[in-house]
This record gives C-alpha cells, sequence and structure tokens, in this order.
C-alpha cells in the first residue's frame, strides 16, 4: 500500500459522504489555521459538517496567508488558508484539553504557494517538548498531514512548529479528537498514524459523521485482490467503533487458494509498529462452508484458525511492538486446510510508536509562569510551548532545573529584567517554588515589596533595583537576608556590610555611650575663606556650586530606600512628638552642622541621645538624611557613630545618634574642650578612626567612601575612642566597579582628595587622603588652610617644614614635647602617604591601621623609658617631600 499523503487532493475531490447523521462532535477542536478575521467564526463546513474555529484564541503569534486561488477548488475551506511564523524559532498552539484523554491529534498544511515563493517549507512539530513529526512539503507538494494519537498530561496540549532550516513552518489546520478509553491502547506512548486504509473498490475516503472519531480512512486495492461486499448492516458497536462503510466491504485473493498478502510500510525499519486488522464477515456461509485462515504479521502468527464473525466487526493487533526489516509490514492471511473460502481483510491500520522521552516541566511550575505571563503580557517570542524543555527552547530569562530527561525541570531562575513589566510583584511568583533567582529590576514595578518572597525558601538572590517601588523592607526578608539571601534593592543591596566586622577589636575596647556634634560654627568660618579662594584660584573650574560646609554634594538618592522597619529593635522610627518629648522641647543644642542644629535629649528616660534636626527647607539636606539613615541602619561598627533612630515624619526629620559625650576631634584640638589630648590619646583616637574607615572601605560590599573625612566628623566618646560621623555625603560603589565617576565632586575644601577633585573619579583613597590631613592635624595642630601662612595648605606647610627637618616645630606646641618622636615619625610619615597627591602612591586603609597600631604600641613602650631622648635629634629623614608636588589649589 502506499502512502497516504498524495491521495488527498483526489480523495478530497471525490468526497461522496454528505448525509449527516445526528451532530456527534461533542469534544472535537477544529482549527481553521488563518481563518481571515472578517470571516465568522466558527463556522460548519459544509462536506463534513464540521464545526472549525478561527485559530486566532489559540496562538499570538504568527501571520496569515491563503493559498494561490487556482488551487483553492481542491481543498476543503479549512484548508485554503495558513498560519505561517516568520519569527522565532518554535511557536506553539496552546490548546485546553482534558488531561488523560486519549486524543487524536492532526495536522495538516497544505503549501498552494501561499506566500508566492514557490519554496517548499520544511520544520518539525512538536507536542509540548516532545519531537513529533518532520513536515516536509518537498515530498507532498499538495499537502500533507500528520497524526497522533496522544494522551495529554495536563489539560493544555502544545503544539509546537519549529523552524529547522531558513524556510517558514506553516499550518493549515489542526483537529482534536478524543478517542474512546478502550482502543488503540498500547504501554509503549504516543502512536503516530502512518497507514490507515478500507479495503475497497470505491475511491471514497471515509471521514466524519460516517467516522464517529473522524478518523480519514482511504480506499485502497490491489489488482490480485477483488472485492466481496455486503448491503446488509454490520455491527460495529466494538470499541473501535469503525464506520460501517469500511466494514461493508472486504478484500479477498483473486486466485482463492492464494494467502492474502497486504504490505504496510512504516516511514523508518526502526520504527516499532502496530498493526491493527479489521474483520467482518460479509458472506453468507452455508452449514458446510468455512472461513478460516492464519493472521500473520512478519511471519509471526497472531491466530492460527481465525474465522471473522458474520456481520459484527472485530479488530485483531499485534500484541506488542514488532519492528519491519526493509520498512515492510508483511501482513499475510493464509486460507486454513479446513476452509471452504479463502480469507479476507476489510481494513487496516498501522502506527509507529513515538518515543515521548522528555517530560514536560513540572505542571505547577507551568501553571505559576503562564499566570506571570498574563498578569505581565510578557510578550517574547520564545515565551511559548514548555518553558524548560527541550533545553534549546528554553524561555528567554527562565533557567531550569535539568536532571534527566525522565523528570520534570523546575524554573530555578526567572530574569525579567528591563522587559517593561509595571503593576505591583506579582503574588503568582510564590507558586515557582523552586525559584533561586528572581530579577525583576529595571521595569516600572509599583507597591510594596512584597513578604511572600520571604516564604520562597529556596530564593537566593532577589533583584529588585530600579523600580519604582515601595522603600520598605518587610522585616521577614530583611531576616531572610541575614540568612544569605541576597537582596538587591534600590540604595539597599549596595550598602550591604559584612556583620562580622562589626565584632569590637581587642586593641580598642568599647567606649559605651558617647557625644555628638556634628559640623561647627568655627569650620564655617574656615570654609567661608576657602570658597573665596578656590573661586579666585579655580576659575575654569569644573565645580558646579559651592555651599558652606561642603561643595556641592551629589544629590542622586532620588531611589534610595528607607526601612520603615528597622533592622535591629533599637534603631527605630520616632514621631514629631517623640523627638519634641526627648529633646525637652529643642532646649539643649550641641552644636550646628550643615543641615541642621544638634541637640541632647534622652531616650526612655535615661540613655542621652543627640538629635540633629535637619532644616525643613533644605531639599539637600533631605537627599542627605535618607542617604545616612539608610547607611547607618545597615552598617555597624564599633568606630562609627550609631543611629540611634530617625524621625521622618511630613517634613520633620531628626536623625537620632548615640550621645557622644566628648564632643569632636576639632574641639580638643582647638583647646575648646579642656586641656590638650596627650599623643598616645591622639594615635589611638587616629587608629579608631581608621578603623572605621577601613570597615567602610573593605567590610562593606560593595565598598563605600565616606567623602567627608575630617576632625569635625570625628567624635569622641567617654573614654576617648573615636567614631566616624556624618554619612551623609557616603556613596558606595556600583556593584563591579572599581572607581565612580561622577560630574559634581563633593567634600569640604582642604580635606578633598586633589585627584578626585580634578577627575571626579571616586575611589576609597580619597578618605585615605581626607585622612593623611586629619592625621596631619592631629599631629601639627595647624589649621588645614591658613591664608596667613606662607604656605597655605597642611601638606604644602609639613612638607616645607619637614623638608627643614626640624618636628619640634612641626608637632603641635601643645603636647610641650610629650611624646616619643620614633611614633611622631611615623605617624608624619604615615600621615604624608595618606596624602599623597597621587593616589596610586597612598596605603589603604587597613595599612594605615597596622601602622597606627605599631605607632601606638611603641608609642606606649617607649612610655617611662627615655621618653624624650630624640625629640630634639635630628632624626634621618626617611623621606624627601618635595612641596611643588602639592597642589596650589589647596
Ligand atoms: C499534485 O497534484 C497534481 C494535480 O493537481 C498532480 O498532478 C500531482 O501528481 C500531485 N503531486 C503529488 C506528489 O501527489
Ligand atoms: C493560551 O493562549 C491564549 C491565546 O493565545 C491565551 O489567552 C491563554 O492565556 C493561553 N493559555 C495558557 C494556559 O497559556
Ligand atoms: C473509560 O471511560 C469510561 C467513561 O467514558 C469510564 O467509565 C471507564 O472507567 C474508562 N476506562 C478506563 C480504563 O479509563
Ligand atoms: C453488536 O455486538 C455487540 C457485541 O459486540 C452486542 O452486544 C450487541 O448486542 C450487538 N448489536 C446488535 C444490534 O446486534
Ligand atoms: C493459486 O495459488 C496457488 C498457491 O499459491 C498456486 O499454487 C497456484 O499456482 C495459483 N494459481 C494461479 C492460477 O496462479
Ligand atoms: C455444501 O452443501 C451443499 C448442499 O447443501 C452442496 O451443494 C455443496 O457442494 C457443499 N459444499 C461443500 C464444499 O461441501
Ligand atoms: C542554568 O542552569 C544550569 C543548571 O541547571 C547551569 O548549568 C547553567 O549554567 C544555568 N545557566 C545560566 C545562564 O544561569
Ligand atoms: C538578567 O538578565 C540581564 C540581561 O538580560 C542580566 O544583565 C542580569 O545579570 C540577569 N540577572 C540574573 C540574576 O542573572
Ligand atoms: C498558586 O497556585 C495555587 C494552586 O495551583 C492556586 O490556587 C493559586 O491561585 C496560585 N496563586 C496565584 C497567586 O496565582
Amino acid at each position: 500500500m502506499d502512502s497516504f499523503h498524495g491521495i488527498l487532493l483526489v480523495a478530497v475531490v471525490t468526497f461522496a459522504i454528505i448525509h449527516f447523521v445526528q451532530a456527534q462532535d461533542e469534544g472535537f477542536i477544529s482549527l481553521d489555521c488563518g481563518l481571515s478575521p472578517n470571516e465568522p467564526s466558527p463556522y460548519t463546513e459544509s462536506a463534513t459538517g464540521l464545526q472549525y474555529t478561527s485559530d486566532s484564541n489559540f496562538i499570538q503569534t504568527g501571520k496569515i496567508g491563503r493559498i494561490q486561488r487556482n488551487l483553492e477548488a481542491n481543498y476543503l475551506k479549512p484548508q485554503m488558508t495558513v498560519r505561517y511564523f516568520p519569527d522565532g524559532i518554535r511557536n506553539c498552539y496552546n490548546i485546553t484539553v482534558m488531561q488523560g484523554t486519549n486524543y487524536l491529534i492532526r495536522a495538516r498544511a497544505i503549501y498552494g504557494n501561499y506566500d508566492s515563493l514557490n519554496i517548499y517549507p520544511k520544520f518539525d512539530l512538536y507536542i509540548g517538548p516532545n519531537f513529533w513529526a518532520t513536515i516536509d512539503i518537498g515530498k507532498y507538494v499538495n499537502g500533507t498531514r500528520e497524526e497522533i494519537n496522544y494522551i495529554p498530561k495536563s489539560n493544555i496540549l502544545d503544539l509546537c512548529l519549529v523552524k529547522t532550516d531558513d524556510t517558514t513552518p506553516f499550518i493549515s489546520t489542526f483537529e482534536i479528537r478524543p478517542l474512546p478509553n478502550d482502543s488503540y491502547i498500547t504501554t509503549s506512548g504516543p502512536l503516530k498514524m502512518f497507514s490507515r486504509y478500507y479495503l475497497t473498490d470505491s475511491e471514497d475516503y471515509l471521514r466524519y459523521p460516517v467516522d464517529v472519531y473522524d478518523r480519514i480512512w482511504n480506499s485502497y486495492t490491489e489488482t490480485d485482490w477483488k472485492q466481496i461486499s455486503t448491503s446488509l448492516t454490520v455491527n460495529t458497536s466494538n470499541s473501535f467503533r469503525l464506520p460501517q462503510d469500511a466494514l461493508k466491504t472486504a478484500a479477498t485473493p483473486v486466485n482463492a487458494s492464494a494467502p492474502l498478502i497486504d504490505i504496510e510500510y512504516p516511514d523508518s525499519s526502526n520504527d516499532k509498529v502496530y498493526i491493527y486488522l479489521h474483520f467482518a464477515e460479509v458472506q453468507v456461509l452455508k452449514a458446510n462452508e468455512t472461513r478460516e485462515f492464519e493472521i500473520s504479521v512478519n511471519g509471526e502468527s497472531l491466530d492460527d484458525s481465525y474465522r471473522p464473525l458474520y456481520l459484527q466487526s472485530e479488530t485483531v493487533q499485534t500484541p506488542s511492538p514488532i519492528i519491519c526489516e526493509d520498512k515492510e509490514c508483511v501482513v499475510k492471511l493464509t486460507k486454513s486446510g479446513k476452509s471452504t473460502h479463502p480469507p479476507l481483510l476489510n481494513a487496516v491500520e498501522g502506527f509507529a510508536v513515538v518515543d515521548f522521552l522528555q517530560s514536560e516541566s513540572d505542571e505547577n511550575d507551568v501553571i505559576a509562569i503562564k499566570n506571570i505571563r498574563a498578569v505581565y503580557g510578557v510578550n517574547k517570542v520564545s515565551w511559548q510551548g514548555d518553558p524548560c524543555v527541550p533545553r534549546q527552547f528554553l524561555w528567554d530569562g527562565l533557567n531550569c532545573s535539568s536532571t534527566d530527561k525522565s523528570t520534570p525541570s523546575r524554573i530555578t531562575s526567572l530574569n525579567l529584567s528591563s522587559s517593561g513589566l509595571t503593576g505591583t510583584i506579582d503574588a503568582g511568583i510564590q507558586n515557582l517554588t523552586h525559584l533561586e533567582k528572581l530579577d525583576l529590576s529595571n521595569n516600572s514595578l509599583t507597591g510594596a515589596i512584597p513578604e511572600f518572597l520571604a516564604n520562597m525558601k529556596s530564593l537566593l538572590i532577589i533583584n529588585l533595583s530600579k523600580n519604582n517601588l515601595n522603600d520598605s523592607i518587610p522585616q521577614a526578608l530583611l531576616n531572610r537576608e541575614k540568612e544569605g539571601l541576597k537582596l538587591i534593592v534600590d540604595g539597599h543591596g549596595i550598602n550591604q556590610c559584612l556583620p562580622g566586622s562589626c565584632a569590637p577589636k581587642k586593641n580598642f575596647p568599647v567606649m559605651i555611650v558617647a557625644l555628638v556634634a556634628t559640623a561647627v560654627a568655627v569650620i564655617i568660618v574656615v570654609v567661608m575663606i576657602l570658597v573665596c579662594v578656590l573661586r579666585k584660584k579655580k576659575t575654569s573650574s569644573h565645580v558646579e556650586a559651592n555651599t558652606p560646609s561642603v561643595i556641592t554634594p551629589r544629590a542622586n538618592f532620588t531611589h534610595t530606600s528607607m526601612s520603615e522597619t528597622s533592622i535591629e529593635t533599637k534603631e527605630r522610627r520616632f514621631s514629631h512628638t517623640e523627638v519634641i518629648q526627648m529633646t525637652n522641647k529643642f532646649e539643649r543644642a550641641l552644636g550646628e552642622g550643615g543641615f541642621g542644629i544638634v541637640y541632647h535629649g534622652y531616650i526612655n528616660g535615661s540613655q542621652q541621645v543627640a538629635v540633629k534636626v535637619l532644616s525643613e527647607s533644605s531639599s539637600q539636606g533631605y537627599k542627605h538624611f535618607k542617604a545616612e539613615v539608610e547607611l547607618l541602619l545597615r552598617v555597624h561598627h564599633i568606630n562609627l557613630v550609631n543611629l540611634v533612630g530617625y524621625c521622618d515624619e511630613r517634613g520633620h526629620l531628626a536623625l537620632i545618634y548615640e550621645y557622644m559625650s566628648n564632643g569632636d576631634l576639632k574641639e580638643h584640638l582647638s583647646g575648646k574642650r579642656g586641656g590638650p589630648l596627650n599623643w598616645s590619646t591622639r594615635l589611638r583616637i587616629a587608629a579608631d578612626a581608621a578603623l572605621g574607615l577601613e570597615y567602610l572601605h573593605t567590610g562593606c560590599q560593595p565598598s563605600m567612601v565616606h567623602r567627608d573625612v575630617k576632625c569635625t566628623n570625628i567624635l569622641l566618646g567617654e573614654q576617648f575612642s573615636g567614631k566616624i560621623a556624618d554619612f551623609g555625603l557616603s556613596r558606595s560603589f556600583q556593584l563591579g566597579d572599581e572607581s565612580h565617576v561622577s560630574t559634581v565632586v563633593a567634600g569640604t575644601p582642604g580635606y578633598l582628595d586633589p585627584e578626585y577633585y580634578r577627575t571626579g573619579r571616586l575611589a576609597e583613597t580619597s578618605d585615605v587622603y581626607s585622612f593623611g590631613i586629619v592625621l596631619l592635624e592631629i599631629i601639627t595642630n595647624q589649621r588645614v588652610i591658613d591664608q596667613t601662612r606662607k604656605k597655605s595648605h597642611i601638606t604644602e606647610w609639613t612638607a616645607f617644614m619637614l623638608n627643614r627637618g626640624d618636628i619640634t616645630r612641626i608637632m603641635d606646641p601643645n603636647l610641650h614635647g610629650d611624646y616619643n618622636s620614633r611614633s611622631v615619625w611615623r605617624a608624619l610619615e604615615l600621615a604624608m602617604l595618606c596624602a599623597n597627591p597621587s593616589s596610586e602612591n597612598r596605603p589603604s586603609m587597613s595599612q594605615v591601621v597596622i601602622e597606627l597600631k605599631e605607632c601606638l604600641t611603641s608609642e606606649k613602650s617607649m612610655k617611662g623609658k627615655n621618653q624624650d631622648t630624640d625629640s630634639h635629634s635630628s632624626f634621618e629623614m626617611s623621606m624627601s617631600f618635595d612641596a611643588k608636588a602639592v597642589p596650589s589649589a589647596r
């Protein structure tokens, strides 16, 4: 028997059975692919009486086309249009079916030169993740069809067309028919039909309505066969329910003593084949007559004495799949010795087992991701068919667990960054229960960061940055973060610091309460002078504006998020009323900072705090406020001033710090607060401050730059422990960036790294420079910039003095020579190294910490010994300072 493909055309023309029985097409799905939207849908096809529906509700991709006019007459209406897929590799129809039902699925492709290119397309058909068939129009130029019996494992059937070369996949119709659950059942997997004939001299083909399942029976005969038939009704009520007309006729051999041989041709010699043979006796046999024959396939006997039942249909099938060598399955019906009549055969079907080895992705994950797709209207061409498998068609932005083919894949990564998402974060995401990475960054998502994310135990990374989400992060999520979840939210994830680094250092014991005061009036005077200097000297400056205490801070904290709930219970959000209470109506001012006044206060009636109240008018101030709250709520270190809480209530902004009882370093150096600090205390304060900075630089991931290191920002606790304060200008680097270039440079004149000032390139070394200036102040107690000096900048002055080799004139006279000159030299060397105009030559803060600790140890050990021996000596200089190398603009 020949393949049915070529017969299609002829069969359509001669289709003759147009007597409609009652409608039995329940559960039928008939898609007219590419039906024009102008045409009614559904419509009844006149030849079959079947209702066809436009495919437009089952697929979102593809374009519609129509076969050449002159060919239309050869085809039924549903076959006259096509949907074709110039875009994407895989395009899928999703069709709702009944899980567990055995379906006949038929795809038909009639090219009809719809694109006027006369290039015959070749492409693959898949069901879900599994290859079904190749459509090769070059072999069947008049059109072809593929048919399979398949039991869907879910209620969604994905029928996919896959591009395999540069031709364009297309499809004419899909027809889906439920089959009874007691026929064509095998344990081997889906069955791909390669042959279905009824044996007749007629040329008619049979399908619905005479076949209730809409199988298509082509007619077939051989020259050495002759037809026998009956006009009586055949009882067809076995499970296969063949059409009457398929059983009313039968073939018998012309040579009554010869066997009846029928050959079926599967597509491949490797195919595992099932043959179904349908019999019914159509002749009246007398009492002394019999029709008995042996049925064998490929020489294997299925029945050695089969007798067809009179007008009663019966099916004999190969019980297990067979292999047909040379692509020929030989069915041989041999008359037995008892038989008075030759063998007969009414109809035959051949199927090949299709190995659907790839299991579909986990059903719940598939439902979940499709819901997410629907919620956000994701319009990615790859987002069709099975999300995970086969792997080459993985949905763009997904990754899945890949175990063996027999295990359903799970979605482990969802990356919808830069996908134009709007609305809130969809609760459906939590149904992806194996998700490890979630990236929704760079969209326009709004609303809250949902708590459910914290309950998704598999999650390791969440990126929600660059959205318009609410700032607050649920406490549960912050707790997960502590357990190792990486949470990237604007202004949050980037300020992540290692909790381990917060452990107090042995050498620098914990000091309990201490006092605050940020920038003080003194500095303003200094700066006012400076501003004038800078204006004069830097005429072509790229500095945009100057404000009193800082050169224009970079205002780029627009997305900074702030925790409404706090990391630790001691950090809290306070109401304005509480702020009034705690400061006793702003009774006692401690000082005035750049953006507001600092007041003394109490919380819980006993704990002293410093409350910085931000002036309401300052918009700059608000950004700094947010930056500082954001940073301090997450950064904890014994040498960083601790934020107790904050107030952010309709324009009332306040930062509540731990109280630093000894004010700032500047006050002490200037003698505003009692006697001068001795040398070893100064060294310890410097080491404390260096530890704080080291933590910002190396303990935070990514690292953070303070940008405003100066004496007024180093606060002193009860035992003169040093802490870094005022993080309003602090910046952290973008992930992966070694440095950060900003157009606007911020910091305090005099302390500002000249290289950063010149290039705008921000790095940790800028803090090292500023720290070097602080160290010089600690050593010399000179003003950072003094226009009355010949060398106005402290580095110029120190270098100038050093080159004269006289350290007594460099040292703060208030120390009265009470220091070990060795440690002084080391400190001086270190300070000048830090303040090196070239950032390359500066040490890291970690090196600074080590060096200062050693200075301190040597100072302590020398104490009480020959402490004064070297102080007037001309201790050999280990370096030479070129005053010209120091920038004159400082
Ligand atoms: C296609 O149909 C034409 C008639 O329109 C026929 O001549 C030709 O043989 C058919 N081709 C095949 C491969 O069946
Ligand atoms: C199936 O496709 C239709 C239209 O293409 C779409 O509206 C529907 O949501 C899809 N259903 C599923 C479960 O993917
Ligand atoms: C087949 O379907 C019928 C109803 O359509 C049901 O009663 C029967 O249990 C099913 N048999 C199997 C094996 O699923
Ligand atoms: C048809 O055959 C079935 C058994 O296959 C039997 O139960 C039924 O009664 C028969 N119907 C008629 C009308 O003889
Ligand atoms: C009929 O078939 C038998 C058995 O195959 C054979 O021996 C015989 O020659 C055949 N007769 C004719 C006329 O072909
Ligand atoms: C069967 O019996 C009839 C008479 O009832 C007779 O004519 C016929 O030849 C017999 N056929 C055979 C094969 O014996
Ligand atoms: C996707 O997951 C597999 C393991 O399942 C891994 O080998 C692969 O690198 C991942 N791909 C990407 C892009 O993350
Ligand atoms: C998501 O995709 C973007 C670009 O497509 C990529 O830059 C980003 O790293 C991805 N996110 C994750 C978590 O892999
Ligand atoms: C999550 O899945 C469950 C069960 O499949 C379903 O009932 C629920 O609606 C889904 N949740 C969302 C938000 O889609």
